[in-house]
């Protein structure tokens, strides 16, 4: 087993209480399948593994989707969220319903400012002590043909797809290293099936997201 394993079965791990939960609230017939399929592999390495310690996740993108979505099942499972996003006030619903801040823990990041990243992970720092899974997930794509999309749009995407979720991921990794220590911790990406088959609209957000093949890099160097 190498690292690139190591890595897949943790992410399988960290999935697993939180997959059941998000299979029935997705309504795209594939992501439901993936997370069955994410689902079951990791029941697997459950039960072989019992030593189960799922206490806090930090989320990107916390405002919709995915983001929203898995601090909403973080929360259901009764573990510590950190939702950061941009606009913080997106969440006030969900604060009124979690106002303390020990288990809902809300924090603007913008993740092309690589200032607020620092911030973000310090204030997690000051305040829980501790970060076990980070959610690189914010992210978004730029649809159209390689000529037809300008080229300040696809920079920008890339600023938060490939550029973002590295700043992210180093950030995560130091804390994992320096204040998680000697624990460690999980770093889960959400990149996209499109990172890694190319379709006519797609070119752009395919090279952005491919990008996060960093991970089978980072996952081999801290093996
Ligand atoms: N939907 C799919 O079928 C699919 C499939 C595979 C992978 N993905 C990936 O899943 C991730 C989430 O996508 P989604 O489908 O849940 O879409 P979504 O609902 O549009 O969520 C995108 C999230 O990214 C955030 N975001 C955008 N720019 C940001 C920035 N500069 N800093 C911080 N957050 C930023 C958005 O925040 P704001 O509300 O502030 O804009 C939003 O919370 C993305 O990385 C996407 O590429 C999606």
């Amino acid at each position: 087993m190498d690292g690139f394993d190591l890595v897949w079965i943790t992410i399988l791990f960290a999935c697993y209480p939180y997959s059941l939960t998000l299979t029935p609230t997705l309504d795209n017939g594939f992501s439901q399948s993936l997370v069955q399929w994410v689902a079951s592999l990791s029941t697997t390495w459950l039960i072989l593994n019992p030593w189960c310690p799922f206490v806090s996740l930090l989320v990107t993108g916390a405002s919709t989707g995915f983001g929203l979505t898995m601090t909403k099942c973080v929360l259901k499972n009764g573990d510590i969220a950190v939702a950061t996003l941009r606009s913080p006030s997106d969440l006030d619903a969900l604060r009124a319903e979690h106002p303390s801040p020990e288990t809902l823990l809300i924090i603007k990041l913008d993740v092309t400012k690589p200032e607020e990243i620092s911030s973000a992970f310090n204030e997690v720092k000051e305040k829980l002590g501790r970060i076990d899974y980070v959610f690189n997930n914010a992210g978004y794509a730029v649809v159209g043909e390689v000529e037809g999309v300008k080229e300040a749009d696809a920079r920008a995407m890339f600023e938060v797809n490939f550029w973002g979720a590295m700043n992210v991921a180093k950030e995560a990794l130091e804390f994992f290293r320096e204040v998680n220590k000697p624990r460690g911790g999980c770093l889960l990406t959400n990149s996209s099936t499109v990172g890694l088959v190319a379709k006519p609209p797609t070119g752009w957000y395919t090279a952005s997201k491919h990008g996060e093949h960093r991970s089978r890099s980072i996952s081999r160097s801290h093996a």
